[in-house]
């Protein structure tokens, strides 16, 4: 059997900090007069923070010095930070535990593929740190998902090449960020919204042992149904 790297994003797929998000954009927004809804959150699903923050401005028309533009980004962070110094294993998305060791049995390397600088603050403060073969997060990247970048970086990492790697994505841009990189995109959330990803799971308890088992053997090009 070919060895598969199987590539996780964070925020959204392995802990619900994207509500965390959420929260701290809509602040920030709000602050300086600009609306946020869920919709325009949802594209800033998997967009790295300064990328965020661009959009959010264009949205409102606004522009800054490089001195309030960065005051902003850090105030985010700081929110964001007091949210994550809350969390433990509790927030450990539902099942992300069932195919972690699914994978580990079937000595199956994995990887993080995330965008978040504070990537290794969450790993450890869920007790995930030690699951990984390699962490790839946005302090690795120079650019953003869509670019498959982080992807690319995470299989180099485990030495598996792209196209027999596996991710696990929320966001659209990741998902994107996958299917350049000529890897099996697996959307955990919504298909309205990640149509195109190869195949959507609303969350990890709809995953079978069935299909990962399918995914040890499957290429991109066969995977059309669960
Ligand atoms: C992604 C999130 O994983 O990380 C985005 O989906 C977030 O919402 C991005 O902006 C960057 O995260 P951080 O923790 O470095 O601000
Ligand atoms: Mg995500």
């Amino acid at each position: 059997m070919i060895k598969k790297g199987f590539i996780f994003d964070l925020d959204g797929v392995i802990v619900d900090t994207a509500k965390y998000h959420f929260l701290a954009w809509k602040k920030l927004a709000n602050s300086i007069g600009i609306d946020f809804t869920e919709h325009q959150n949802e594209q800033l699903k998997g967009v790295s923070r300064i990328e965020s923050l661009k959009k959010i401005l264009k949205w409102g028309d606004i522009t800054l010095s490089e001195e309030d533009f960065n005051r902003l980004m850090a105030d985010k962070n700081t929110n964001y930070l007091s949210y994550i110094a809350k969390m433990d294993e509790s927030e450990i998305l539902p099942d992300v535990i069932k195919v972690m060791q699914f994978l580990i049995d079937k000595k199956q390397p994995m990887a993080l593929g995330s965008a978040s600088k504070n990537s290794i603050e969450i790993l450890n403060k869920v007790n995930l740190f030690n699951q990984f073969d390699a962490i790839v997060d946005g302090n690795a990247v120079t650019k953003a998902k869509p670019d498959p970048e982080v992807f690319l970086k995470a299989a180099e990492a485990i030495q598996i090449k792209p196209e027999n790697c596996i991710v696990f994505e929320d966001s659209v841009a990741g998902i994107q960020a996958a299917n350049k990189a000529n890897m099996i995109s697996i959307g955990i959330g919504e298909s309205s919204v990640l149509n195109e990803a190869d195949v959507v799971f609303r969350d990890f308890t709809e995953m079978s042992l069935d299909f990962l088992e399918k995914l040890l053997t499957t290429r991109k090009s066969q995977l059309k149904e669960k």
